[in-house]
């Protein structure tokens, strides 16, 4: 689903954020992507979806990315950003969730039966007409997702998923995931959300993947639980 390999990157600023990052993600699989703060994980992410652009190789589902395959890529892989106030801007919550079904073609009624069944999926039941930005942080972070599952993507990519969650939504999220079939990478600083979530993790470390396995060990190794 993913392959990287050598991939890197430099900001405007000159800083090499990535320095040559070996990667796979198998369909149906669940990564775990560790790492400190400032290791590149979140410039990683945006090289799936083509909003960074690096050199070295780099395939989401078989398409190389780059520019002709952008559209297409960009509905296979469900993005969470890692600030959910970067994902909402339509002036409502279902309007929110609608827009990405009604890109892929959907109808406005089937679009918002589809984005009504998501929004229920994620725990945010009626009051649908507010506006995103009167939402908590966790409302928002649940909305966000909404507005990804309802396009239906082959694989999830979710930038610290639980950051603004109390504990019952992230174990609600925990076990949303663990229902869905698609393949997941999940860039987390929550050790024990990535245990239970995901068999593998892979750990960043100065723009490169240091080690990859089972995510116990790899925890264990870097010493990564709090
Ligand atoms: N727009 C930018 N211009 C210059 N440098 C940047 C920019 N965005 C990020 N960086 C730098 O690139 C490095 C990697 O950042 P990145 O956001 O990928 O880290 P991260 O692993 O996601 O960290 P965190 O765990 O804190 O989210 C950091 O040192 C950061 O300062
Ligand atoms: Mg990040």
């Amino acid at each position: 689903m993913i392959e990287s390999r050598g991939l890197r990157f430099q900001y405007d600023s000159g800083f090499e954020a990535l320095r040559g990052v070996d990667f796979r993600l198998e369909a149906g699989q669940s990564m775990a992507l560790l790492g400190p703060n400032g290791s590149g994980k979140t410039t990683f992410l945006l090289h799936l979806n083509g909003v960074l652009r690096g050199e070295g190789e780099l395939k989401v589902c078989g398409l190389p990315v780059e520019p002709r395959h952008y559209v297409a890529i960009r509905r296979k892989v469900g993005f969470l950003f890692q600030d959910p106030e970067d994902q909402l801007f339509l002036p409502s919550i279902l309007e929110d969730v609608c827009f990405g079904p009604l890109q892929t073609g959907l109808k406005q009624a089937e679009a918002e039966a589809r984005a009504k069944a998501v929004l229920e999926q994620v725990g945010i039941r009626g009051g649908w007409d507010r506006p995103p930005y009167h939402l908590s942080g966790g409302e928002k972070q649940r909305v966000a997702l909404a507005g990804i599952l309802a396009v239906q993507p082959e694989i999830l990519v979710l930038d610290e998923p639980t950051t603004h969650l109390d504990p019952p939504a992230r174990r609600h999220l925990l076990e949303l995931l663990q229902s869905l079939p698609q393949a997941k990478l999940v860039v987390t600083h929550d050790t024990a959300f990535a245990r239970a979530l995901c068999p593998r993790a892979s750990f960043f470390e100065q723009g490169q993947v240091l080690a990859e396995g089972p995510t116990d060990e790899i925890v264990q190794r870097f010493n990564w639980a709090i």
